[in-house]
């Protein structure tokens, strides 16, 4: 099992990306514009007072402690308050606005993924989303939780360290604007690097999340096939290119930081060297030398700290641009601008010369212009063999796809013509594979209609044939059924799945082969419950059995995505040989 290549982003575009895409964030934080003011305030407060602290130790060191006079204490007290109450507020509002953004964030993005078409999904794997909600969504938490600030406030401490430097000395104050640029240099030309190393490092992280993600829901697969050893093999292989790819960013950021410390080490030697000897020559006072030192070291360290959150925000912009990638996919089913209401009770159901391929297999046709009618309150069988194109019908008519040619009428309206969730609520499924959520059976029914009381719920499960067992199970309906309802059987599963669309009440049920995974004692009771729920809707059952077949009022064979005969089961024995030969073959166990 390899890893396929990634469909969610492509390379190129983010070559050209630079941090000017987080700007584009600006949305999820205007919101909290007060909340930023405030933290805006307390940033600058706290630099400020930061900056004051050099004026501190230069009166400690020429004027001594004990000689200071009330006003200076009391002033120093204020300023070391300010910090202190500044610093909490700082840290306090901008981890909020971290934590707040990338929550939005992540909502945003969950209720986007809820409305793209299922196609999506086909060619996006799961683990590759989820990594997109966790992993990068986490980034720009640290980003503007902690990031920025540090960024905003090393820039304030530069720019204000650097005037303090030049009203303290201009001679030494140049030394170091002549260093400054040169540190900025490679720091730019590494930044660049940087970036893309640090885009390769994380989508090689993701890949390890949807791998292991793969084989822990396939285990059962992985150990009867005894394939242990080689998915271990090839998770260390997807674990050490994480690494070596994340070695290579780790290599050149250590680079970027050394260098820019081995330059403003240097530069601080040489002020220091200058400095001293203007101390003995008697130009500038000791208390002055220290204050200019302290806000030289400040100065370094704000260069350091942003080389350091520059190669963090880029990142972040990698992190970005696949979120809003993410968030600006178009869904390919849309509503119509002006639908037309739903028609209400009993409804019909028309193909009109339906032709369909699936968007991942765009030259083979999964039907070939079919058209038939189910009138209200119809039950029709849909036979066929296996990969005919019976599942694909039930697909159209939720409309998860659109036909390439042709129409598909509900109530003699077009469904593009409908909003899909008017549609899909006048619908209800028991699908092939029944699929239930890691909750609890109560949970899992009430899917139909969330609406529902407790006693709805028993009903519908009484009438599914399900509250036999569903009484059997240690908690009853609050019995928890593992993921994707691994504690229960295939029949038990199906069951779970009738009551539920027993529950939403549709007017149009689809049946697929709702129960192939009973035993004939269930399958008659659950078919006796079948007949009662088809009663008044319009039906469309997808058939392996005759018992099944027989409860229809007409049954469509379908082969190869085409539809060969229509008609009832005497009719379709005299004259379709298909017919007779599934018959015979299946339908008879
Ligand atoms: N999501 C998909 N993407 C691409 N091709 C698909 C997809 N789903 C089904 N197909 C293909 O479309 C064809 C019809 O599939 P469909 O699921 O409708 O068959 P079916 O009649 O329901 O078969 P079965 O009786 O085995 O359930 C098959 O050839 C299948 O491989
Ligand atoms: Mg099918």
């Amino acid at each position: 099992m390899g890893i396929k290549k990634r469909q969610i982003s492509t390379e190129k575009n983010i070559q050209k990306q630079d941090l000017r895409i987080l700007l584009r964030l600006s949305p999820f934080i205007k919101p909290y514009k007060k909340v930023v003011m405030i933290a805006m305030i307390a940033l600058i407060v706290t630099s400020l007072s930061f900056l004051l602290f050099g004026q501190g130790i230069k009166l400690f060191i020429d004027e001594g402690i004990y000689t200071l006079n009330k006003t200076q204490l009391i002033t120093i007290a204020v300023v070391l308050a300010t910090l202190v109450i500044g610093t909490f507020f700082r840290f306090y509002f901008v981890s909020w606005i971290g934590e707040r953004v990338s929550n939005d964030v992540r909502l945003a993005v969950f209720n986007h993924l809820l409305t793209l078409h299922p196609h999506y999904f086909e060619i996006n794997r799961s683990g590759e989303i989820n990594a997109r909600l966790t992993t990068d969504t986490t980034l720009l938490q640290s980003i503007f939780g902690f990031s920025i600030s540090m960024a905003l406030s090393s820039v304030l401490l530069f720019f204000g360290g650097l005037v303090m430097m030049l009203i303290t000395n201009i001679k030494l104050a140049l030394i170091v604007l002549v260093t400054v640029p040169i540190i900025l240099l490679p720091m730019a030309v590494y930044g660049r690097r940087l970036r893309s190393l640090s885009r390769k490092s994380q989508d090689t992280v993701a890949d390890i999340g949807t791998y292991a993600g793969e084989i822990v829901q396939n285990i059962k697969v992985v150990q009867s096939f005894t394939r242990e050893p080689e998915e271990s093999l090839s998770f260390s292989n997807e674990v050490e290119k994480a690494f070596a790819a994340a070695k290579r960013r780790i290599m050149q950021s250590s680079m970027l930081i050394s260098a820019a410390m081995v330059l403003v080490f240097t530069g601080l030697g040489a002020m220091i060297w200058f400095g001293a000897k203007d101390v003995s020559n008697g130009d500038i006072s000791a208390g002055e030398l220290a204050s200019f030192v302290f806000y030289a070291i400040m100065v370094a360290r704000s260069v350091a700290v942003i080389s350091e959150i520059y190669g963090q925000l880029q990142r972040a912009a990698g992190a970005t641009e696949r979120l809003l990638e993410l968030l600006s996919e178009k869904s390919q089913i849309q509503s119509p601008e002006n639908p037309i209401e739903m028609p209400t009770g009993s409804l019909s159901i028309n193909f009109d010369n339906v032709s369909f391929s699936y968007p991942s297999r765009p030259l083979e046709k999964a039907l070939k212009g079919i058209s038939f009618k189910v009138n209200e309150g119809e039950t029709v069988a849909i036979v066929g063999l296996s990969g005919s194109g019976k599942t694909t019908i039930f697909e159209l008519l939720q409309r998860f796809y659109d036909p390439s040619l042709g129409s598909v009428e509900v109530g003699n309206v077009n469904i593009k013509s409908l909003d899909p969730t008017s549609l899909r609520n006048n619908i209800g499924v028991v699908p092939q594979q029944p699929t239930l959520f890691s909750a609890d059976v109560s949970h899992n029914i009430s899917y139909g209609d969330p609406m529902a009381n407790d006693k709805q719920i028993r009903n519908a499960a009484k009438e599914a044939f399900a509250l036999d067992f569903i009484e059997e199970l240690p908690d009853g309906f609050s019995s928890y059924l593992g993921e994707q309802g691994v504690r229960l059987s295939g029949g038990q599963r199906q069951r779970i799945a009738i009551a539920r669309a027993i529950l939403k009440d549709p007017s149009i049920l689809l049946l697929d082969e709702a129960t192939s995974a009973l035993d004939a004692n269930s399958e008659q009771k659950v078919q006796e419950a079948l007949k009662i729920l088809m009663q008044g809707r319009t039906t469309l059952i997808i058939a392996h059995r005759l018992a099944t077949i027989m409860h229809a009022d007409r049954i469509l064979l379908i082969d190869k995505g085409r539809l060969v005969a229509e008609g009832t089961h005497q009719a379709l024995l005299s004259s379709s040989k298909l017919y007779k030969r599934l018959c015979e073959l299946q339908f008879n166990h």
